[in-house]
């Protein structure tokens, strides 16, 4: 069997390792080629691909990013029977059995409208957003928050050298996983998640209370986060699968707690792509392997359509469908078990 691999969408610590696990596991255990295909759907559509061998894939399991490049491309933009015609097409040419889709719900939700319309597909999900339905975790989430933690371990200090609130605006879009693990690992006073509304006067009177603790306030808040009704949305076109840029919330929140609190000194700090650069974390690296191995047994075994997913300590394969159908945003149970409490 030949596969051509793609990584789609935002990039995330933790690709090349899928791609290493299931280039070396499927040489050796099914006598598997394999291809990748440049930049996501871009490649697959144009057939514009690299060689994947043993060699290529054995240093990669620290190297962040994705040697096969990402884009955002919607092969499906003109219409399903055009983008699967084509992408027929380059199959055939390549020579290619079936595909490995790598990625979030755009690339994923591509990979399924590809299977109902018949064409061999199997997905490894990832994202540090961590929004997936249909698994407990996508590899990329645990690196992000890592990252996320040291930068307010650091500005922590200088907060408190200049009494000063510090704001620090992590990823996320629509899923505040990020914020709300960061802000809990990080001991922030204040977590703003998009999935909840912001009361201002509130945030306010935190800060004040932890500025007359003779402590500096740190204030973690998602991108996604609906500060003046909704979310903060950069001027700037709409991706190809029509999302928005999200930016901007720890600005309007600093000029927020200004109005409120004359005086205060505040500085904001944008972490932003930050989250999804460098080497994985142990936990991506053991989670993105793991992903890798499967779909390479869904692979050979036939199961298409299928994508790996994280249940519990069990990694096994579940249709594609369910993983695209639904956000996994954060809950009403994880937002209770901190509710009301001063940090
Ligand atoms: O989905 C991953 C993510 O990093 C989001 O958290 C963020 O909103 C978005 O991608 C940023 O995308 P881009 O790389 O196109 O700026």
């Amino acid at each position: 069997m030949r596969v051509g691999i793609l990584t789609g969408g935002g990039d995330c610590p933790g690709l090349n390792a899928v791609i290493r696990a299931a280039v070396l596991a499927g040489t050796q255990r099914h006598g598997m080629e394999f291809i990748g295909f440049l930049d996501g759907w871009r490649g697959v559509l144009e057939g514009d691909t690299v060689p994947l061998d043993p060699r290529t894939v054995r240093p990669l399991l620290a190297v962040g990013g994705t040697i096969l490049g990402s884009s955002r491309t919607n092969p499906l933009a003109d219409g399903v029977e055009e983008g699967v015609t084509r992408i027929r097409k380059q199959l055939t040419e390549h020579g290619v059995d079936a595909l490995l889709a790598i990625g979030g719900e755009d690339t994923l939700g591509v990979a399924t409208a590809l299977h109902e319309a018949g064409v061999p597909v199997v997905g490894a999900p990832k994202t540090i957003d961590d929004d997936l339905s249909a698994t407990d975790a996508t590899f990329g989430f645990d690196t992000a928050v890592q990252t996320a933690v040291d930068a307010c371990d650091r500005l922590v200090t200088t907060g408190a050298s200049h009494h000063r609130a510090m704001i620090v605006e992590v990823m996320g879009r629509h899923a505040g996983w990020i914020a709300l693990h960061t802000g809990m690992a990080a001991g922030a006073h204040v977590t703003l998640l998009p999935e909840e509304e912001v009361d201002l006067e509130e945030v306010a009177a935190t800060v004040r209370e932890v500025l007359e603790r003779r402590e500096a306030p740190l204030l973690v808040v998602s991108e996604g986060a609906r500060l003046q009704g909704t979310e903060t949305v950069k001027n700037a076109p709409k991706d190809a699968f029509g999302h928005a840029q999200l930016g901007g919330a720890g600005e309007i929140l600093e000029r927020e707690l200004q109005d409120r609190l004359p005086g205060l000194s505040t500085r904001v700090t944008v972490l932003g792509h930050l989250l999804r650069g460098g080497t994985p974390s142990a936990a991506d690296r053991i989670l993105a392997t793991r992903f890798g191995l499967s779909a390479v047994e869904a692979l050979a075994a036939g199961e298409l359509g299928t994508m790996a997913s994280l249940h519990g300590v069990d990694v096994f394969q579940v249709p594609l469908a369910e993983a695209t159908g639904v956000l996994r945003t954060v809950p009403e149970s994880r937002r209770a078990e901190t509710a009301g409490l001063r940090w």
